[in-house]
């Protein structure tokens, strides 16, 4: 049993204390958010996460982890602490580090004994060096502390699994009886562990999430010359998939990446490089087909229903991938806007993103269920791949549409089944159809 402090409870941080203090830790997690901590308390969770709350409420109980906003009780008994604040995009798509800087010179105020820093936040290369010299030039009196990188690879929605049965364990620090410490953390994972210096191991966070965007985007760009060319792109991947050096996982054609982390961390890698004379070219394209991707699903649409003024147009899914009610750069936003801009009824249906929605888009009108969402809709979009639009009844929702058309921007559907069943389908670089359309 160790001592653990978390800094925030956001994703990273939510999951990372509940999933420390399952393992047997006593964890404390202090936010500033006097209402996100009122709410814990009563296991009111601040995000939607598949098990979290169950996780919460069972480690409460068993006295293991608790929250505040105070960090002089978070830091009490702490020989670890975690910072894992936010660290969104400021201008030129530089991290904004503010949140970083707050928890560094707080940890630094009220630490009164040796503690064991540890950055799980997404930071630029350097900000370990620069969290020490913070914790440093803040102390009142100088008490000895490591600094140690620990990025996160969860996936939001799978954050819980992810954190249990991690890939590999990355720990960067120039301290090394301290990254040993952190270590033996992670030992009840039983995943490789790579100690590192601290810049390595910020920077295998920022190229590990910028290969994956750009696994992403190959696939989008083959995606659109399957169109031209006939092929179906969904095979392509699985006939692909099958080359070790490649593997069939992150080959997804679709409406492109959006989130919490590839839009930002690609931003911010390709800024970086930028700042130091290097032209980041592959990351550039990355980003340019990304944001194309969107926009070329609005395209389909408008190839099959003209113009979108006073269509109703509804979007199945909102958030920006299922399992989640993160609206952070969802693809959605743009298609959304686009369709609002141009005079169309824009409705949706999300299982649990919709208020999360509202507050971005106040002017969709949202439906309960998918089928009230396409009664009288020109078109459906599939936005977000959620596992309840797999087997829909596809007779019922073209019977209560006004005009059987469907967008699928992330290939839910087979493009034959759909055409048989009357609809005027389109998916994502699935080829051409019997006429010599694409689909
Ligand atoms: C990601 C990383 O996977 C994780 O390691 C990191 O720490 C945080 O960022 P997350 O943002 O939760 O996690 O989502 P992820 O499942 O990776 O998907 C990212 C985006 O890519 C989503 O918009 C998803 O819909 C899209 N995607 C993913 C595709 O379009 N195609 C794919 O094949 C895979």
């Amino acid at each position: 049993m160790k001592n653990i402090c978390v800094i925030g409870v956001g994703y990273v941080g939510l999951t990372t204390a509940a999933c420390f203090s399952d393992l047997g830790n006593k964890v404390v997690a202090v936010d500033i958010s006097e209402e996100r901590v009122a709410n814990l308390k009563k296991a009111i969770m601040p995000i939607y996460e598949p098990g979290m709350s169950e996780l919460v409420e069972r480690n409460m109980q068993a006295k293991r982890l608790f929250f505040t906003t105070s960090y002089e009780e978070g830091l009490a008994d702490a020989e670890f602490v975690f910072i894992c604040v936010g660290t969104p995009s400021g201008v030129d798509g530089e991290a904004d580090l503010r949140y970083v800087r707050q928890a560094a010179e707080t940890i630094a105020k009220t630490m009164k004994h040796p503690l064991i820093i540890i950055n799980k936040s997404t930071v630029p290369v350097g900000t370990g060096d620069w969290v020490s010299n913070i914790v440093h030039e803040t102390q009142p009196n100088p008490i000895d502390f490591a600094v140690v990188s620990c990025p996160e690879f969860l996936r939001e929605g799978a954050a819980i699994s992810d954190f249990n049965n991690p890939d590999r364990t990355v720990l960067g620090s120039t301290n090394r009886e301290a990254a040993d410490k952190v270590a033996q953390l992670h030992l009840p994972l039983r995943a490789p562990i790579i100690v590192t210096d601290l810049r390595t191991a910020e920077m295998i966070k920022y190229a590990s999430n910028a290969f994956l965007a750009t696994k992403i985007s190959f696939i989008n760009e083959i995606a659109r010359v399957c169109e031209s060319l006939g092929a179906d792109v969904k095979e392509v991947a699985a006939g692909m998939g099958y080359d070790k050096r490649i593997g069939n996982r992150f080959l997804e054609a679709g409406i492109g990446y959006g989130g919490s982390c590839f839009p930002k961390d690609v931003q911010a890698l390709a800024h970086m490089a930028n700042v130091h004379g290097k032209h980041p070219q592959l990351l550039t394209a990355v980003m340019e087909i990304n944001d194309n991707q969107r926009l070329h699903v609005i395209r389909k649409l408008e190839e099959m229903i003209g113009s979108v003024e006073g269509k109703v147009i509804g979007l199945l899914g909102l958030a920006f991938k299922q399992d989640t009610d993160d609206m952070r750069e969802a693809p959605s936003i743009t298609v959304a806007d686009y369709l609002h801009e141009h005079k169309a009824t824009v409705r949706a249906y999300d299982p649990v993103a919709a208020e999360n929605a509202l507050k971005l888009m106040p002017y969709l009108q949202m439906s309960e269920d998918p089928y009230e969402l396409a009664t009288g809709c020109d078109a459906l979009i599939v936005v977000t791949p959620w596992n309840e639009f797999k087997q829909l009844d596809m007779e019922r929702v073209r019977d209560v549409m006004r005009q059987a058309i469907l967008v699928d921007a992330r290939n839910l559907y087979e493009p034959q089944a759909m055409r048989d069943l009357g609809f005027a389908y389109r998916g994502i670089g699935r080829g051409y159809d019997g006429n010599g359309e694409p689909v």
